[in-house]
């Protein structure tokens, strides 16, 4: 069984995309995957409560209960871990990681960003393509390394800067993107892992 583990800090529509992608694509019939529980560092992110109407389990890891950074990422992933995850998916997870959280889910971590990487990591991604002039902006799927929106590029999807868009007119052009490029990515992830595992099985 591939057990998935959402990480969420916020309204948690790209979750509830890959949800509804794993039960309209048949995850766990074509692949033996399923998503078993949505994790949030804040104890309000509406996404909690999108999770719980979709029959996923919920928990809250409160990053303000801890002291350090380090602390943090060791109760996240015993959060984590009972899950025994194959794939660990950041959909709007705000949080920097600790190097050693990265190196546990080395190649099961993967991330959604709003930009088209390796342009605009961080915050403000929209206002900052919009002020840059650029005519193209879009968002990124990739894995997570320890340095912050960097990694391996697993999709990206691009939309067109349109004049006199305000920020908020470019995210929603965006985040409609990525509703649909991220279960793709991450459809593509379980197909590559049931192809390999029939290859080790072989
Ligand atoms: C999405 O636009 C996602 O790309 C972005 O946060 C939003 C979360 O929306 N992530 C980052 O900026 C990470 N650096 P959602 O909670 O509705 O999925």
């Amino acid at each position: 069984m591939k057990n998935i583990v959402i990480l969420i800090s916020g309204s948690g529509s790209n979750m509830a995309a890959i949800v509804r992608a794993a039960k309209r694509e048949r995850w766990a019939a074509r692949f033996d995957a399923r998503v078993v529980a949505v994790l949030s560092n804040k104890p309000a992110a509406a996404g909690l409560t999108l999770a719980a109407a979709h029959g996923v389990a919920t928990t809250v890891v409160d990053h303000t209960a801890f002291a350090s950074r380090e602390a943090f990422d060791a109760a996240l992933a015993a959060a984590i871990d009972v899950h025994a995850p194959a794939l660990v998916v950041l959909a709007g997870f705000m949080r920097i990681l600790t190097p050693g959280f990265v190196a546990r889910y080395a190649g099961r971590l993967i991330n959604i960003h709003p930009s088209l990487l390796p342009a605009f990591p961080g915050l403000h991604t929209h206002q900052r393509a919009i002020d840059a002039g650029c005519q193209v902006a879009g968002v990124t799927v990739h894995q997570v390394t320890t340095e912050l929106d960097h990694g391996p590029i697993l999709a990206q999807a691009a939309v067109p800067v349109l004049p006199g868009d305000t920020a908020k007119d470019l995210a929603r052009r965006v985040l409609a993107q990525e509703h649909r490029l991220y279960p793709a990515a991450v459809e593509r992830w379980l197909r590559t892992e049931n192809a390999d595992e029939g290859l080790r099985g072989g």
